[in-house]
Parts: structure tokens; C-alpha cells; sequence
């Protein structure tokens, strides 16, 4: 009788043709906050960025719909990228729907969580904050993994979605309102404890785009000395650990953005997206 064998990792690797790209996926621009460390480490990689701006923003979404939506927009670009690996580059839809996607994918998916485990080895209070959507703040995840690394410590989560739409803005060009980000800070250092937050997990994608606006904030309530943290460096790591033996081309291809719903605003970002390396902009 013939069984079939698990193939050996080099065959795997030879199989993979050099110009099968990443593909990161976001609600968004966010995920260009994953982007960027990834391809500053694979900088062969060809890239496809692909933004949800028809079903943007998640974080006001219900489980359901982000559990439903996600994986079968996944399918559909991978069908027509044919990537040899995705990230979700979004805490929302990871947090959410990870395994959804990965039980509908044959290649492999890193997700993208939030960064509790690094706030809670810097924090020296104890007291670290967990800065997200509102979808993300309030999952299961969070609490697990808050339990796993944060036990000793009061962690503390707000959700912002007028931060999410500052970072959209940010990338779009626009002026920027000051007082999103003391507003969206001062979420978590009204909270009981929140005087001695030292470390904030910026657990949406989108927050370390407007992390210099965090900063300012941060200094204009008296707080100066919060640090900041994210995972888009563990994650470039991760990537380029999983496909450390793959080919690449000689010279990427110029980066793909896709979008579900091209409009104005989508259009407006083009001179940003282009800074990322992405200058082709097409629709899902
Ligand atoms: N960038 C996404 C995240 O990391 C979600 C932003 C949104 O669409 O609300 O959670």
C-alpha cells in the first residue's frame, strides 16, 4: 500500500519559485508597520500588501464578522498571488481568526499578537498598558496572554478607533488633531493604576505609525518616560526564519498593494505606500 510522506523541508524549499511573494493583509495601512522591519530584513522579497478598505475598520467589528470575513478574503489572494506565506498583520483579525485562516490555507500563516510578553519583561512598575482596538483589548487572547507573561503586573487595555483613523490620516498627508492621541492615552492613565504605567503594547498595527504622536502626547500629560513597544521585529524574524531556505530573485519585483475597495481616500495614499516600496495599486 502507498502512503503519502510528509516531503522533506529542501524539496519543500525548491519547490517555492523565487518570485512567490509575502503577503501581509490588514484592514488598512497598519500592517506597513509590519512591512517595513520585514522587508529592511528580506530585502530580495517580493511583497503584496493587501488592505481590507471595503471592510476597514475591524476594530468596531463583531467576532463573527471578522471570523467570517478574513479567511475567505485570504483564499481569494492567495488564489490570485499565489504567496509562499501570509501575515496577518493585523491584531484584530489575528487575534480573532488565526486559526480560521490557517485551517483554510495550505501555506503557512504568522499572525501577528499583541506585544505583552515584551511590556511585561521591560515594565520595573508592573504597570504596563494595552493600547489596541476595541475588538482586540476585550479577547480571550489578551487574558491568556496577559495571565502567561503579566501575572505579577496590572495590565491595564483601552481601545481607540479614533487612533486608527489617525494613522489612516497620517499616511493620507492630512493635518493631525493633537488631542487623538492624549485622548487615546489618557484611556489608560485614568485607569486606577495607570500613574505608574511605565510600558504601553502597542496592540494594533496601525499605533506605531503615529508612535512620534504617541510620544508627544505622552510628554503633554506629564507621562515622558513611557516606553513604547510592538512586535514587528519578532515578526520580520519569524519570517525570515520560515522561509531561511527559500529562494528569492535577484531584483524584487516593485511591490504590489491591493485594496478591496479603491476610492479616494485609497488613492490619497499613494505617495506613502510608495515610500513602503509598493508602487503598483490595484483592486481585490
Ligand atoms: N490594524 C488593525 C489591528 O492591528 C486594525 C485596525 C482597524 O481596522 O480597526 O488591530
Amino acid at each position: 500500500m502507498l502512503t503519502a510522506s510528509p516531503r522533506p523541508a529542501t524539496q519543500r524549499a525548491m519547490t517555492v519559485a523565487p518570485d512567490a511573494p509575502i503577503l501581509f493583509f490588514d484592514s488598512g495601512v497598519g500592517g506597513l508597520s509590519i512591512l517595513a522591519p520585514a522587508r529592511a530584513a528580506l530585502p530580495h522579497a517580493p511583497v503584496v500588501y493587501a488592505a481590507d478598505s471595503a471592510g476597514f475598520p475591524y476594530g468596531t467589528k463583531s467576532e463573527a464578522e471578522i471570523a467570517a470575513r478574513v479567511p475567505a478574503l485570504l483564499g481569494r489572494l492567495v488564489e490570485r498571488y499565489r504567496p509562499r506565506l501570509a501575515v496577518i498583520a493585523c491584531n484584530t483579525a489575528s487575534t480573532i481568526a488565526l486559526r480560521h485562516v490557517r485551517a483554510a490555507l495550505d501555506i503557512a500563516v504568522v499572525g501577528t499578537v499583541p506585544a505583552i510578553k515584551p511590556a511585561a519583561l521591560l515594565s520595573k512598575s508592573r504597570v504596563f498598558g494595552v493600547l489596541g482596538t476595541d475588538a482586540t483589548v476585550r479577547q480571550p487572547y489578551v487574558d491568556r496572554l496577559a495571565a502567561e507573561h503579566g501575572a505579577d503586573c496590572i495590565v491595564l487595555r483601552h481601545g481607540s478607533a479614533a487612533l486608527v483613523e489617525l494613522a489612516e490620516a497620517k499616511l493620507r498627508g492630512e493635518t493631525l488633531d493633537p488631542a487623538i492621541a492624549r485622548t487615546a492615552l489618557a484611556g489608560l492613565l485614568d485607569q486606577p493604576g495607570g500613574d505608574r504605567m511605565d510600558v504601553v503594547a502597542l496592540a494594533c498595527t496601525h499605533f506605531p505609525l503615529v508612535e512620534a504622536e504617541l510620544s508627544a502626547a505622552a510628554q503633554a500629560l506629564g507621562s515622558g518616560a513611557l516606553t513604547f513597544v510592538h512586535g514587528g521585529e519578532g515578526i520580520a524574524r519569524r519570517i525570515a526564519f520560515l522561509t531561511q531556505d527559500q529562494p528569492w530573485p535577484d531584483t524584487p519585483p516593485p511591490g504590489i498593494a491591493v485594496f478591496t475597495r479603491l476610492d479616494t481616500d485609497v488613492r490619497a495614499l499613494a505617495p506613502a505606500l510608495a515610500r513602503y516600496g509598493l508602487d503598483r495599486i490595484e483592486p481585490l
